[in-house]
């Protein structure tokens, strides 16, 4: 992932600049919205208006059109997000076994509640139901690596290392 853009203070033109070697490849090409969609969100962190412009202009579909494909999948978010993404499972297994209080730790600590973001984007914290590893729970995913239990030490290690920072 690219470094993310911040919600405000982000010109258009830097944007397009940015964004121009992956618009490039799918110019005129409604057919590869969801592609490209992704790749932009990758590249972004998150799915701003200006980019959702971008993207209309460039495939030649309306900005209606292309808000609507992308609204319609959980995959695009259209808030910054972190670096890092830290999700904590409150399913019945993880709730049963303590995830309420990793998820009151994780706020605490990050000084974020569940579904916000750091104001300097280095993570974002979010709940989910059922990772379908319950037997591992409670579970707690930083970014794509999976923490049972027994891992949850580095977990708090490395947020004290980043308060350090
Ligand atoms: S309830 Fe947490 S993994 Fe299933």
């Amino acid at each position: 992932m690219g470094e993310p853009v911040p919600e405000r203070g982000v010109r258009t033109e830097e944007l397009a600049t940015r964004l121009e070697p992956i618009l490039s490849r799918y110019r005129g090409q409604a057919g590869g919205l969801i592609p490209l969609l992704q790749e932009v969100q990758g590249e972004l962190g998150w799915l701003p208006e200006e980019a959702l412009r971008l993207v209309a202009e460039a495939t030649g579909l309306t900005l209606a059109q292309v808000v609507g494909v992308a609204s319609f999948y959980a995959q695009f978010y259209f808030q910054p997000r972190g670096r890092h993404v830290i999700r904590v499972c409150t399913g019945t297994a993880c709730h049963i076994r303590g995830a309420p209080k990793i998820l009151e730790r994780l706020e605490e600590e990050l000084g974020i509640g569940a579904g916000e973001t750091a104001p300097d984007l280095s993570v974002t914290l979010e709940t989910v139901n059922c990772l379908g590893c319950c037997a591992l729970a409670p579970v707690v995913v930083v970014d794509e690596r999976v923490l049972k239990k027994r891992d949850h030490k580095k977990l708090w290690e490395w947020i004290r290392k980043r308060r350090v920072e």
